[in-house]
């Protein structure tokens, strides 16, 4: 009996996704949704050809919400605010909203597929965001799996953004890939520089965009991103400043603290970089440097794994125990931290419990 239950479930379950793929394959090809107006904050209309995500709708006139992850669903950026027209929340971006935005209408404009007239909410200072072109003029190699890329803007000439901001760098199709992405990276020079950005990008094995970056782009290419985005950005007060990141991380530090030494800022700063051992260190006399030039500023690099022909005289483990060093009123601290969501989520956790206040520690992950 209960085999034939069992078997009887199957068939049907069998059935329905059979259906449901047959209906995901019919809509792909044949659907067609004709021109959807799209209102924007209740005064801009775009008029366009249903069946499109949103993200990709407004990307295609130019309106560039934030978008990490390239569309996937997975960094939880893209958040818009639709008020008609969006059809059901679905379960994919249910993990990136609290009830308050849930309550609020909030969407993930990359799950919402353009099927008919859309209003939308967007912030003003979107409209600011702009797609660049740029010539790269170098690359260099920072450690075994991070390069440096120098880029010069050609259309517009000038890029605007605080210390701390991010750009999508869109990586076109090359060999095998047969897509062009977008992925988010931190502009690492100082925002004084404005006719070029550099970025620092780290190897991710089979990535998409970072293998693109090491193995294919050459000086002289020409390649496109828009921005700036993100609320990475140092806060006016006068409290000291942690600062916390390893490999890649170090991109948005050190836009920072090139940032704070032009205006000689004079707040306590105290920058740990955790890397596992030598190879992984890069930049560490430009950072002590910085020492000279900002007394205010101390730079603390921390080898987990130091290899044992290394010399590595320094300080050695995880950075957390060494927070205490620095830090001598964690009520006046503000942390900045930048690097995975394993190393953030962990970082976060150790300040607060060393007092420091949740509403002043801010970061990107780069997840
Ligand atoms: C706000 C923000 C700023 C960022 N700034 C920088 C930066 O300055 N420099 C930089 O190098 N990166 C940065 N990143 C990460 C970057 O956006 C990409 O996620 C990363 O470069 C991987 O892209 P990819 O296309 O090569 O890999 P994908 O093709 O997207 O991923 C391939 C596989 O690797 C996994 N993966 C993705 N990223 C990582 C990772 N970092 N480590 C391990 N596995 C991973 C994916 O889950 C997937 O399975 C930032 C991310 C965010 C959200
Ligand atoms: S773009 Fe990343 S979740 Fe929508």
């Amino acid at each position: 009996m209960l085999i034939i239950v069992l078997n009887t479930v199957l068939i049907v379950s069998g059935i329905a996704g059979f259906l449901a793929l047959l209906l995901v394959i019919a809509d792909y090809f044949f659907a067609n949704y004709g021109e959807c107006k799209i209102t924007i904050n209740g005064k801009k209309e775009l008029v366009i050809n249903g069946g499109d995500s949103l993200l990709t709708a407004l990307n295609q006139n130019k309106i560039y919400l934030p978008s990490a992850c390239g569309g996937r669903g997975s960094c939880g950026f893209c958040k818009c605010k639709v008020n008609q027209g969006g059809g059901p929340l679905l379960p994919t971006e249910r993990p990136f909203l609290t009830k308050e935005e849930i309550d609020q209408d909030i969407r993930l404009s990359c799950q919402i597929k353009v099927k008919e007239d859309i209003f939308i909410d967007i912030p003003e200072a979107i409209f600011n965001i702009k797609n660049f072109r740029a010539k790269v003029i170098r690359i260099k190699d920072l450690t075994y799996d991070i390069k440096e890329i120098k880029l010069e803007l050609l259309e517009p000439a000038e890029i605007d953004f605080k210390a701390g901001q991010y750009v999508q760098l869109i990586s076109p199709k090359y060999g095998k890939v047969k897509q062009s992405v977008s992925r988010a990276y931190s502009i690492s020079s100082s925002p004084d520089n404005k006719n070029s950005i550099e970025l620092i990008i780290k190897r991710v094995p089979d990535g998409i965009c970072t293998t693109w970056v090491h193995d294919y782009l050459k000086e002289e290419d020409e390649v496109n991103f828009t921005g700036p985005f993100g609320d990475f950005f140092i806060r006016d007060t006068k409290a000291d400043m942690i600062f916390v990141a390893g490999g890649s991380g170090k991109a948005p530090i050190k836009s920072m603290i090139e940032y704070m030494e032009k205006r000689k800022v004079n707040r306590r700063m105290g920058y740990f970089f955790g890397a596992r051992n030598s190879k992984e260190l890069y930049y560490t006399e430009y950072f002590r440097e910085f020492e000279q030039k900002l007394p205010s500023f101390q730079y603390f690099p921390v080898l987990s794994q130091p290899a044992e022909a290394c010399e590595w005289d320094g300080r050695c483990g995880y950075v957390m125990p060494f927070f205490d060093e620095f830090i001598k009123d964690p009520e006046n601290t503000e942390a900045y931290l930048c690097g995975s969501p394993g190393m953030i989520s962990a970082v976060v956790k150790n300040l607060k419990e060393k007092g420091i206040k949740a509403e002043n520690i801010y970061y990107d992950s780069f997840a």
